[in-house]
């Protein structure tokens, strides 16, 4: 029987047979070491000299070689999962010559065009096991506490976020949109079962290459009847910080593959702090968080001073290096440097600028990427802002009856700098009010009749919010870009492969 790699403790002092394929290799003079990965794990498995036709067959094989070995497994500390194979037997399904993603250094371009082959690589699945975590906690989450699934439609007649995000479907001579949100819909459900959510992908014509922003990514959102905007924060931030704990229980490797900073997540739990958006603007432009971002931003310049100093030390250093191995291992991590020196320069050179905005923010507009980023930063856990100006927000968002110039709404903010992962609202519940807003943003009323009907039928107070996958994994792997989050993302400029 074959086994899995996770599971080669069960099978210490025994033989096994593992399926997999070639993700590196060592020769040794009289042993070659095959790192075998199967999609478990990784496992060394070692093929001696005195087997002469074994150890021919092993030395020539490619990376991503796909192959069976069977073999004596012992405990070895050398070994990536702690076992290794004395090969006794290997199979090969095919020998691969020339796999293009090699131990030698690629730059990003390369490697999102080879995302389908990326895949495979140790890092890429650390972030995608963890992405899997992360939709399994969420949905679990709404599963233990009385939400029913609900599928909404990825054909829909208008819009929900904005007219200016919708990609247009020809359907059969009639105009239509992929889904923005499912929302609408939910919000439809949620008058026939109390609790709902629904998880599905939707789509944003987005025409802003941030490291934010993926045309088509994933969202679960829940709308919950009989809530209002209080209700809607405490269940946010048990959710998140729910999210956050089950991919610590299960996931400190992958953590740690990825070089995160596990104490910073250990710190998610409830309570989350609220802020109303005005007093985030004061945040924005308070002479504390100014000095503390100064103050960040001078660490950050000894930092990049420190980067290139490596930087030259490594390039000295791969002059010297004698083995190809040693060479390729240094030149990976020049680039790796490379590339976190670039990130870290145009990080430091546009900082003043967005404090400088940060200064002029304001009332009234759109808290947008670089705020969101300030704020954040002021902040070790997730920061729940909420009463953002009317004119800045969707036409389903209910006004505050305190203030008709705000919404009963709330973001999300990640800390760290992430921004915003959640956006929700309570909903305008009154028939007049909606109808209203709709004519003041010269909303075509046709596509919506039957979601104002939801308002003339036993309308109560409701709510709900949507948590963006992508933006969540970004945060909770440490990730600088949204690409790596999503198996084969859609960007501005990217569909391929
Ligand atoms: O704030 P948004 O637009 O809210 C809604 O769609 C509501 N209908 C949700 C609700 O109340 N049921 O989007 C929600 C979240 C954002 O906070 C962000 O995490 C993610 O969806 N998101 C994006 N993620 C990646 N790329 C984009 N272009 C995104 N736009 C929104
Ligand atoms: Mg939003």
């Amino acid at each position: 029987m074959t086994a899995q790699i996770k599971d080669l403790n069960h099978f210490d002092g025994k033989e096994a047979t593992l399926q997999g394929w070639l993700y590196g290799k060592r020769s040794g003079g009289k042993v070659v070491f095959l790192l075998v990965r199967d999609g478990t794990g990784v496992c060394q498995c070692v093929v001696e000299a005195r087997q002469p036709e074994l150890f021919q067959a092993a030395s020539d094989l490619g990376q991503e070689s796909s192959l069976t070995v069977t073999g004596t497994i012992r405990a070895d500390a050398r070994s990536p999962g702690g076992f290794e194979m004395a090969v006794s037997r290997l199979q090969v399904h095919q020998p691969v010559r020339d796999y293009p993603i090699t131990r030698k250094a690629h730059g990003i371009d390369f490697l999102m065009e080879h995302r389908h082959l990326w895949l495979r690589s140790g890092r890429q699945t650390a972030i995608l096991r963890i992405r899997h975590a992360i939709i399994k906690a969420a949905r679990q989450f709404f599963d233990d506490h009385g939400f029913t699934l609900i599928d909404t439609p990825i054909l829909a007649p208008g819009a929900a976020e904005g007219a200016g995000t919708l990609f247009p479907v020809d359907y059969f001579g009639e105009q239509a949109y992929l889904a923005q949100t499912g929302q609408l819909y939910l919000e439809s459900a949620c008058m026939a079962f109390g609790k709902v959510y629904c998880f599905g992908p939707t789509f944003r014509a987005e025409k802003s290459k941030t490291r934010r922003h993926l045309t088509e990514f994933w969202m679960i959102e829940p709308e919950i009847a009989y809530a209002e905007i209080g209700d809607l924060m405490n269940w946010v931030e048990q959710f998140i910080s729910h999210i956050v704990q089950s991919v610590l229980k299960a996931h400190r490797e992958e953590l740690g593959t990825l070089g995160r900073d596990v104490a910073a997540l250990e710190k998610i739990t409830v309570p989350f702090p609220r802020i109303t958006y005005s007093e985030a603007i004061d945040l924005l432009k308070s002479p504390e968080t100014h000095r503390k971002m100064n103050e960040e931003l001078e660490k950050d310049r000894e930092l990049l001073k420190k980067m290139i100093a490596d930087l030259a030390a490594l390039e000295a250093e791969k002059e010297h290096a004698r083995q190809a191995w040693a060479q390729d291992k240094i030149a990976r991590q020049i680039q790796e440097l490379r590339e976190a020196i670039r990130d870290l320069e145009t990080s430091i050179t546009n900082r003043p600028e967005h404090l400088k905005h940060a200064l002029e923010f304001v009332w009234g507009e759109d808290l947008g990427g670089d705020e969101e980023t300030i704020i954040s930063r002021q902040f070790e856990k997730p920061v729940i802002v909420t009463e953002y100006p009317r004119k800045a927000k969707a036409f389903y968002m209910k006004p505050s009856p305190d203030n008709p110039e705000v919404v009963l709404n709330m973001d999300v903010l990640a800390p760290e700098g992430y921004g915003e992962i959640v956006g929700g609202s309570q909903r305008e519940d009154d028939f007049q009010a909606l109808e209203k807003r709709m004519t003041d943003e010269n909303m075509d009323p046709a596509p919506y009749r039957w979601y104002l009907d939801l308002r003339k039928y036993g309308s109560v107070p409701h709510g709900g919010f949507g948590l963006g996958i992508e933006r969540t994994v970004a945060w909770i792997c440490g990730l600088k870009h949204i690409r790596e989050t999503i198996p084969f993302p859609r960007l501005m400029g990217r569909m391929y492969p």
